[in-house]
């Protein structure tokens, strides 16, 4: 089955400033990377596409259906889920329960009524495949707040997936991990691919997306300055200025 995210001439606005002007976005069975400098809007994008924020103007289109309208847990259970630039583990719950959590979107009609019963574990062994998948087994039983941070990213990344994702937004996965544990991660990214799941994944780290992603949108200021893949992406000289900062 294929799966289709469209943005589509997405314009957001806070007070006088423009994050993103008139931005289009598609992305469909690959994984595409969404670059550029500090402030270009990468991350309120993906804050639009799970329903955190409302785009000024503009759609969200997933699998034929407008998304923009809808709530974030509505957007989970349509099939999207994230991770965090900044990872938002639950810090007091162990690395097992945090999987849980995202489990628990399937089953539970509110947040509320999993925070009531989730722990009546119907949904352990999911839970464990998931953990075995993303190689933090050994840590089930941590507290996430006590988790270094490249295992802290793999846990976000656990998470999203425990939501059943068709699609899954990854905001600067590599950040403050060491090469080794880019490389681990690249790999793991692949893996989801080849299981079917679209993959858009912010990076900061040109290297890394350059390596991993099959397309690249790239940003600055809130525009779409150039796209295409990474061979067209990383001689294009409005790339180049936009890293350099002219
Ligand atoms: N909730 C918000 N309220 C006000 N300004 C915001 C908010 N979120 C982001 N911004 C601003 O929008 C611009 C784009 O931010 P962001 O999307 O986080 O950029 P990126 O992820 O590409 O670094 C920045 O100038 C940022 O300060
Ligand atoms: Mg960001």
């Amino acid at each position: 089955m294929s799966t289709r995210l469209e943005a589509r001439n997405i314009t957001k606005r806070f007070g006088g400033l423009e994050a993103l002007r008139g931005v289009s976005v598609t992305a469909q069975d690959e994984i595409l990377g969404l670059i550029g400098p500090n402030g270009a809007g990468k991350t309120t994008l993906f804050n639009i596409i799970c329903g955190f924020l409302r785009p000024t103007s503009g759609a969200v289109i997933f699998e034929d259906r407008a998304i923009h309208t809808k709530r974030t847990h509505e957007i989970t259970q349509s099939g999207i889920a994230r991770t965090f630039q900044i990872v938002k583990p639950f810090s007091d719950l162990t690395v097992l329960d945090n999987v849980l959590a995202g489990l628990g979107c399937h089953i539970y009609a509110t947040p509320r009524v999993f925070a009531e019963q989730y722990s009546t574990r119907t949904t352990i062994e999911p839970a464990r495949e998931i953990l075995a998948f993303t190689d933090l087994t050994k840590w089930a039983d941590t507290l996430a707040g006590n988790l270094p941070i490249g295992l802290q990213r793999k846990l976000e990344i656990a998470r999203a997936l425990a939501t059943q994702p068709r699609l899954l937004l990854l905001d600067e996965p590599a950040a403050g991990l060491t090469s080794g544990e880019a490389d681990e991660l690249a790999v793991l990214v692949r893996k989801l691919r080849a299981q079917g799941k679209t993959i858009i994944v912010i990076e900061h780290n040109m290297a890394f997306a350059m390596n991993l992603c099959q397309r690249i949108v790239v940003l600055a200021q809130g525009e779409i300055i150039a796209q295409g893949t990474p061979a067209q992406v990383q001689t294009d000289e409005r790339v180049i200025n936009a890293y350099l900062g002219h």
